[in-house]
Order: structure tokens, then C-alpha cells, then sequence
């Protein structure tokens, strides 16, 4: 089942990073990383077209109160969200807590290791504060690149998807890996 999730107040630390929720002052660094061609279509959404379009979704970041902004150096350079799963595609976890990793990066940060630093952090706040027995993290068949990420933090395939219908109604297939809290203890990645 899906737990309740509330990170307004929760920051965590990184050797080079912060994670903390978002705030209205933001709006320019997102929209600088969310307009760029090439990052969001890989998580299943469009480029944001104009300010107006990521001010929208800031601000929904903010009441919703799940997704943490990833801050290296003063500048606001990605999200994770920690989404809902989707408890029909998986009805067997009713009698366990979990959520849904999801994450993006801005383009010219690619390749250093950031994601993985960040989502250990809340992988640890998950497991360790909030006490959820799995996560999950999915990526497109064809998005490499998440898919190291998510090898990396020790997710293993879990479930394919080879109709998954995206926020923009493409179709394309998925594949969902997972984690559980006694993997993770046994050996942190
Ligand atoms: C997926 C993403 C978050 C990876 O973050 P990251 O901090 O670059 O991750 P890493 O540095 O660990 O690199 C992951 C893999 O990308 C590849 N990579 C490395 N350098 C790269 C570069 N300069 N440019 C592109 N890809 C590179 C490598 O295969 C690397 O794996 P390796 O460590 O085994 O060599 C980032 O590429 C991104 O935001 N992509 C667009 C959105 C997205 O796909 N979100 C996930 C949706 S499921």
C-alpha cells in the first residue's frame, strides 16, 4: 500500500548536495532544466513551453508536498519525487508500506554521480525515518542512463510493463525494479 508522505520540513544532506522541498523562488532554475529538450521526454513528459507551464507544476510541488528539489551550489538542479505507486499493477503489496521513486536531472549535470548521491539520501529517509518496506523505481525500456542509476542503488527488475500510457499519452514500454528495506540494510549502495 501507498504510505502518506509529507517532506515540507524535511532537508537532507549530501557531501555536495541539499534536498529540500521546493519553494516559489525556484521558479527560474526549474524552468532552466524542464525547458530543455531531451530530459523531461525521458521521464515521460514534455519540455516545459514557457514560465507560465513550470510555475504551474511548481506550484503543485508545493501543496503536494512529496517531492524533494535537489540543490547543488545555490541553484536548484533536479527534483525526486516520491510518487504512488500503482497498486493495480502490483495488488500484491497491500500488506506492505511503499512508494515510487522518481527523478530527474539537469542536462548539463549528467554524468557525475548526482543522482545516485541523492537518492541514497532518500532512499535512507525512507527506509530509515519513514520505515516503508519497499520502493520502486521504473524507467523506459529504452532509458539507459535510469537504468544504471536505479542498478547502482541496488533496485532489481521486478515487472514489465509493454503498455505503459505516459502523461503526454505515448505509449511505450516499462520496465518497473524494486527494493526492499532488507536488501537495503543488508547492503547499502
Ligand atoms: C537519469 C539521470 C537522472 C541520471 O543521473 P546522473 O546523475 O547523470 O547519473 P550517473 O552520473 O550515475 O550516470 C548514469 C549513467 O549515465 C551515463 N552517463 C555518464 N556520463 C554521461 C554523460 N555525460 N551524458 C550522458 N550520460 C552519461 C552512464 O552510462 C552512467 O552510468 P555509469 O555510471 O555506469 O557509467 C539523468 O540522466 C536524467 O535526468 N535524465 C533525464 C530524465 C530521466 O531519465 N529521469 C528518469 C526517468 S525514469
Amino acid at each position: 500500500m501507498n504510505v502518506d508522505i509529507d517532506i515540507k520540513r524535511v532537508v537532507l544532506k549530501t557531501k555536495r548536495l541539499k534536498l529540500r522541498s521546493w519553494q516559489m523562488s525556484d521558479l527560474d532554475d526549474f524552468y532552466a532544466y524542464a525547458s530543455v529538450d531531451g530530459v523531461g521526454q525521458m521521464a515521460g513528459w514534455s519540455p516545459h513551453k514557457d514560465k507560465e507551464e513550470s510555475k504551474r507544476i511548481l506550484k503543485h510541488f508545493i501543496d503536494e508536498r512529496k517531492t524533494f528539489a535537489i540543490v547543488m551550489d545555490d541553484r536548484v538542479i533536479g527534483s525526486i519525487g516520491i510518487e504512488k505507486y500503482d497498486e493495480t499493477f502490483m495488488p500484491e503489496f497491500e500488506y506492505l508500506k511503499g512508494r515510487e521513486l522518481g527523478f530527474v536531472l539537469a542536462k548539463d549535470k549528467w554524468g557525475q554521480g548526482i543522482m545516485p548521491e541523492a537518492c541514497r539520501a532518500v532512499i535512507k529517509y525512507l527506509f530509515e525515518d519513514v520505515d516503508l518496506d519497499f520502493m520502486t523505481c521504473s524507467h523506459f525500456l529504452d532509458n539507459d542512463r535510469s537504468r544504471r542509476v536505479q542498478e547502482k542503488l541496488g533496485f532489481h527488475k521486478y515487472k514489465y510493463n509493454e503498455n505503459y500510457t505516459t502523461k503526454d499519452g505515448t505509449i511505450k514500454p516499462n520496465q518497473t525494479n524494486i527494493l526492499f528495506k532488507e536488501e537495503w540494510l543488508d547492503e547499502p549502495h
